[in-house]
């Protein structure tokens, strides 16, 4: 008997003594984690196919479907990998394993970085790090700059956002949760007008918030039950729920014409998180990081998926870490253990190794103290008068430049750059 974590290595002990098979072919991980290998109709005359079949039927139990039905055959190979996680299986360039989701959550599918907007996500591992309230002070202090700032609140389960940025008059009647039901019978653009507030913080610039739900929540917890669903059109065309989410962001981005869109992602490897960090697009990626032994499992968890995966290239030098609520006291030594366990997270499944006889030309890859590493945390440090519970709207409605600056001004400087650079790219100056 074998357990889930056991399945791809013991196929590939399998595969090792069994030289038979070279052609490609797929192993499909089912919702229930039982597997099946499918090959393309052209190999069937393989005659090594039945002793395989042997094999990992009785070594693949309880993980493994009965001999006569563990091998299937399918006229396309490319239709199965279609939509779905996948990745080659270590050392087996021929094999690619397909892994059935029960959720549409697909945290392989990465999304180069949209060209319009530049679009930042504030991810966590662990909720209650301050993620909402640096967001609401990064728009406080982009919109004194003169910037045009969307924030969407797309923590759909726990929102918090819109308070933080919109007293209980001023918010609008829907929000992304209205949408994303709506459309789903093709009312979504009716709604477009009424789900966005001006924020009485936007000074010279103007912040515009998308809240989660709109003023009334009406009947919130049976539309979030539907939010998740993918769409499926008359011509059979189906659009996942990220894909409508991608569509949402690119209707309000063509509306609001904003310079930068801040999106408050959930926190944890979820589906909404990982539509946030992978679907939409982001020019950056701001992980937030307090150091508990919580948070550096569940980063190093995700890291590693994407390694395997084969697609941390794709997304790396799009990640910034961010050292939340940064103690008072012993700061630096705090500040110096953060780092610490940031680098080694990134230096094991995210930098390149560079070897001394195979000198990469440009080598992705940074020292624990290079300040411009991904991994070298931006601080955002604790401080008194943003800890307490009261209205963080009317905080920031007395607060003075200095005292957001003293707290979050090493991400607000980190993403002035982005936003200029989105301008550079829109009107091509
Ligand atoms: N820099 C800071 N210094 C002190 N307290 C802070 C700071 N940032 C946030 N807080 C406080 O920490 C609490 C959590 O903040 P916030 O709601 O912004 O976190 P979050 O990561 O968005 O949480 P959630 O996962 O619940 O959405 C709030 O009470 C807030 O006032
Ligand atoms: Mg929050």
């Amino acid at each position: 008997m074998i357990v889930f974590d056991e399945i791809l290595s013991t196929i590939s002990e399998i595969l090792r003594d069994n030289s038979g098979i070279t052609e490609p072919f797929v192993i499909n991980r089912d919702l229930n984690g039982r597997v099946r290998m499918i090959f393309s109709e052209t190999s069937r005359e393989n005659k090594n196919l039945e002793t395989l079949a042997a094999k990992m039927a009785e070594r693949l139990t309880p993980h493994g479907f009965p001999m006569e039905s563990i091998v299937a055959f399918e006229p396309s190979l490319e239709l199965i990998k279609a939509n779905v996680p996948s990745f080659t299986l270590e050392s087996f360039k021929n094999v690619t394993v397909v892994d059935r989701l029960a959720v549409d959550a697909d945290w392989t599918n990465i999304c180069p970085p949209s060209d319009g907007t530049p679009r930042v996500v504030f991810f966590s591992i662990k909720g209650g790090v301050g993620r909402s309230t640096t967001m609401a002070a990064t728009a406080w202090a982009l919109a004194q700059n003169g910037e045009r700032v969307m924030v969407l609140d797309l923590d759909l389960e726990s929102p918090g956002l819109s308070s933080y940025l919109l007293p209980e008059e001023r918010r609008p009647k829907y929000g992304v949760t209205d949408w994303l039901v709506e459309d789903l019978v093709d009312n979504g653009d009716s709604l477009l007008n009424d789900m966005f507030a001006l924020s009485e913080l936007s000074h010279d610039g103007a912040i515009y918030v998308v809240p989660a739900h709109g003023k009334i929540p009406g009947e919130y917890v049976p539309k979030l039950g539907r939010v998740w669903m993918p769409k499926v059109c008359q011509d059979g065309t189906r659009t996942s729920w990220a894909g409508r989410l991608g569509q949402l962001l690119a209707a309000l981005e063509a509306r609001l014409q904003p310079d930068i869109i801040l999106i408050d992602s959930r926190a944890g490897i979820d589906e909404i998180s990982s539509a946030c960090v992978t679907d939409l697009g982001a020019k950056k990626i701001l992980l937030f990081a307090i150091d508990s032994e919580q948070t550096w499992t569940g980063y190093d968890i995700l890291f590693k998926y994407w390694l395997k995966t084969g697609v941390a290239e794709e997304i790396r030098d799009r990640l910034q870490m961010i050292g939340a609520m940064i103690p008072e006291v012993d700061s630096d030594k705090y500040f110096d253990g953060l780092c610490e366990r940031a680098w080694d997270i990134f230096r094991d499944s995210l930098y390149d190794e560079i070897s001394v006889d195979k000198a990469e030309s440009n080598p992705f890859s940074y020292d624990k103290g290079e300040e411009s590493a991904p991994h070298f945390p931006w601080k955002i440090r604790w401080n008194r008068s943003f800890a307490s519970l009261q209205s963080i709207h009317y905080r920031m409605l007395a607060t003075d430049g200095g005292e957001v600056d003293s707290v979050f001004g090493p991400l607000i400087d980190g993403l002035l750059p982005i936003v200029d650079e989105g301008k550079v790219d829109s009107y091509g100056e």
